[in-house]
């Protein structure tokens, strides 16, 4: 990892991190990896294929013969697939099996801005600077609910605040990294901020790892 440049954004669901992360990879001319969408992607096809994303050693076999690349489904962003994609990452074999693309992603030069849960504790505990983006429950439900009432008109906001609080609880709550800051990671609550402003710190807490990087 020694020229790649590493920035870890981590955080729960709805947080702002996919647009926060875009927007740094394009800032700073690196690749990115929405690692959401490979738990996202293995708990599709256990959907498709019509297994249970609780059975282990299912996720487990799938998750192994899965290809990141070949992914290519709008489907993935579903609330459905979602809940899913929670319910595959608490299986160890399936964290396992998805370890390496993540590492080798990210260790390419020129490096990669990663978002997930488990960037910078488990993935990339080397990072060259961490973020943990958060966001109240209250208003992650509220952009979450924005982004899904247009594929159903159906959809609450009690719905989704009800389903975000579990997966909170489910992320956070499994033995296998389970979704929490890493002890040097810098905080950002996007709850007040507009995505402008969230750059703005973010862009300046890579700043100062860079020139850091740079002095060592
Ligand atoms: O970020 P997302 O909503 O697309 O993630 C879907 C689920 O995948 C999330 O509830 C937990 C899991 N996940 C994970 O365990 N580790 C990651 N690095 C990314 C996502």
């Amino acid at each position: 990892m020694d020229q790649a440049i590493v920035i870890a954004v981590d955080g729960p669901a709805a947080a702002g991190k996919g647009t926060l992360s875009r927007r740094l990879a394009s800032l700073y001319g690196l690749k990115y990896l929405d690692t959401g969408r490979l738990y996202r992607g293995v708990a599709w096809m256990m959907l498709e294929k019509g297994l249970n994303p609780r059975d282990e050693d299912a996720a487990c076999t799938i998750a192994r013969a899965f290809d990141p690349e070949a992914l290519d489904t709008a489907e993935l962003r579903t609330g459905e697939v979602g809940k899913a994609a929670s319910h595959v990452a608490v299986h160890p074999g399936v964290r396992q099996a998805l370890f390496e693309f993540q590492r080798a992603f990210g260790a390419t030069p020129p490096g990669a801005v990663l978002d997930g849960r488990d960037i910078g504790t488990v993935i990339f505990p080397d990072a060259t600077v961490k973020l943990f983006v958060t966001a109240s429950v209250e208003e992650r439900a509220r952009r979450r609910f924005e982004e899904l009432r247009l594929q159903d008109p159906n959809l609450t906001l009690a719905t989704v605040e009800g389903d975000l609080r579990r997966r909170d609880e489910r992320d956070q709550s499994r033995e296998e990294a389970p979704l929490k800051p890493a002890p040097e990671a810098e905080l950002i609550d996007t709850s007040k901020l507009n995505p402008e402003e969230v750059l703005g710190r973010a862009s300046r807490f890579v700043d100062q790892a860079l020139s850091r990087r740079e002095m060592a």
